[in-house]
């Protein structure tokens, strides 16, 4: 790089920080405040990126093409753009921002890609795993507030991957499996059968998977189980109960969404061990854990 002349410097830095002021300034007129603020802040970083990095024309055609393509596959059934958003650890910023922790309340993480809403409902001890093949896992725990006292009736969602690791919307035929919702009871305890959750890497056959590549990246997550708990009057909590032991939690998190408070201790039994309610397991092996949930209240 040659030595720039200081005043044609000054004279280029000017006329890039009037064009952020131009954009700004055209916000002037919009009559929603917060959509003001948003897009003049949007504008200020934006441009403050493009001035820092000196990006050049072919990074921003590049660009504009990664987001087409990841705009072209986001869809019901895959969602490059939560993806995007996932990897860039903007969604777990989001979160942190929203969610304040709260006393001892349960912290909450990223939703992910493959929540969808009508669950089936199951019933206390029912099983959510609908077919999916894994290792039985009995999850026991409590609802409670933030003083001790127990939640009833809060509606509890949960979802995971197979053995495979792949969500039952990732399935070609349709079915429904490895979610459902149930209850927790009048004195907030609920308990139901699912899966020993396995690692999985989030989809990396799209531009997403191309960038954690660019990147040396890996695309997997630490084994996790996920939560919705939601009750009237208090704080929707999204969060993930993580297995204690997995290696990834040390090689890290491809979304970045592994907090300590929410690595539970998963107890493998041996073939042979009765199920906690008496469930016959055919001589195979289970797990079980608990995971209790305490939620903050509404502010
Ligand atoms: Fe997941």
């Amino acid at each position: 790089m040659t030595d720039r002349d200081p005043a044609a410097s000054a004279d280029q830095a000017a006329r890039e920080h009037g064009l952020v002021e131009s954009v700004v300034a055209s916000f002037a007129n919009c009559a929603d405040p917060r959509l003001r603020e948003v897009m003049s802040s949007l504008t200020r970083h934006l441009h403050a990126f493009i001035r820092e990095v000196r990006l050049t024309e072919e990074e921003w055609r590049t660009a504009i093409r990664f987001l087409a393509e990841a705009g072209r596959l986001a869809g019901d059934e895959h969602q490059e753009l939560v993806l995007l958003s996932d990897v860039l650890g903007a969604s777990m910023q989001t979160v942190a921002v929203n969610n304040e922790a709260y006393e001892h309340a349960t912290e909450a993480t990223v939703l992910g890609p493959f929540f969808v809403t009508d669950s089936p409902g199951i019933p206390h001890g029912g099983d959510l795993a609908g077919g999916a093949a894994g290792t039985p896992c009995w999850v026991e725990g409590t609802v409670t507030d933030t003083d001790g006292s127990p939640v009833a009736g809060a509606r509890i969602e949960v979802w995971e991957a197979d053995e495979d690791g792949l969500y039952d919307v990732q399935y070609a035929d349709g079915r429904v499996a490895g979610r459902a919702h149930l209850y927790s009871g009048d004195d907030g305890g609920y308990c139901f059968w699912g899966l020993k959750p396995g690692s999985y890497p989030v989809p990396h056959d799209g531009p997403v998977g191309r960038l954690l590549e660019a990147v040396g990246r890996s695309p997997q997550r630490v084994e996790h189980l996920h939560y919705m708990v939601t009750a009237p009057g208090y704080r929707t909590l999204v969060t993930q109960a993580f297995v204690e032991g997995d290696p990834q939690l040390r090689l890290g998190d491809s979304v970045f969404g592994v907090k300590d408070s929410l690595v539970k201790r998963f107890e493998d039994q041996r073939p042979g061990t009765p199920g906690p309610d008496g469930r016959e397991l055919d001589g195979q092996a289970w797990s079980r854990v608990r995971f209790d949930v305490v939620l903050a209240p509404q502010p």
